[in-house]
């Protein structure tokens, strides 16, 4: 019997692959369809005006989102209906992997296609950066970038699987992070190929 693989640190990110087993991933992924039919994934641009690669939608009382205004938490779709609530099943993920009472609020779904990539950024837009941030990954690989807490600090990178789960917490949870590129075709998750990442935070 083998367990799941020994946890890892980059740089002070918490990475534990293998977190999620496959029959739960596939769960996962039935609650995520339920809630992109109620919110429906928007590919959207950022406050400079470019378009982003990544699709995104959410759940919880708010949801991360950009446009010319600006990035920030809203507690409606752009198309003006409420989110949908965080999927229960994620809810308990959350409270395994950081031990807190406290729920997340926002549950942000990110969607990659085979050519989708993502900047190296700062989750800067939460109230309380005391709290961690907690991010799945389902579908094909991705090559994750970490860095420090300025945009110049070296990074190292790790390809992150389905069911894996990185946490930013404590010294890294305002680390620079991002993903360069996905392996297509890696995983069998989605029948349309591609990756989903969540992310669960405090935001309010
Ligand atoms: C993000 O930083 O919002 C996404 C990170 C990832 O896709 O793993
Ligand atoms: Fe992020």
């Amino acid at each position: 019997m083998s367990g799941p693989a020994p946890e890892i640190a980059l740089l002070g990110v918490r990475i534990l692959p293998e977190c999620v087993p496959p029959s739960e991933q596939a769960a996962l992924v039935a609650d995520l369809r339920a809630v992109a039919r109620a919110a429906p994934f928007v590919q959207p641009v950022t406050p400079g005006g470019r378009r982003m690669r990544v699709r995104m939608t959410s759940a919880g009382r708010f949801g991360w989102v950009t446009d010319t205004r600006g990035y920030r938490y809203e507690p409606q779709h752009p198309a003006g209906t409420p989110w949908p609530p965080i999927p229960p099943r994620l809810l308990r993920l959350w409270a395994e992997v950081t031990g807190l009472a406290r729920e997340p609020d926002c549950c942000l779904v990110n969607y990659y296609d085979a050519s989708a990539r993502m900047g190296l950024h700062q989750d800067r837009d939460e109230a309380d950066f005391g709290w961690p941030v907690v991010s799945l990954s389902l579908g094909d690989d991705a090559l994750f970038r970490v860095g420090g807490t300025r945009r110049s600090d070296p990074t190292r990178s790790v390809w992150l699987r389905s069911g894996d789960v990185a946490v930013l917490a404590g010294a890294a949870r305002l680390a620079f992070h991002g993903i360069d590129r996905l392996r297509p075709g890696s995983s069998s998750l989605l029948p349309q190929g591609g990756r989903i990442n969540v992310t669960l935070r405090v935001a309010g």
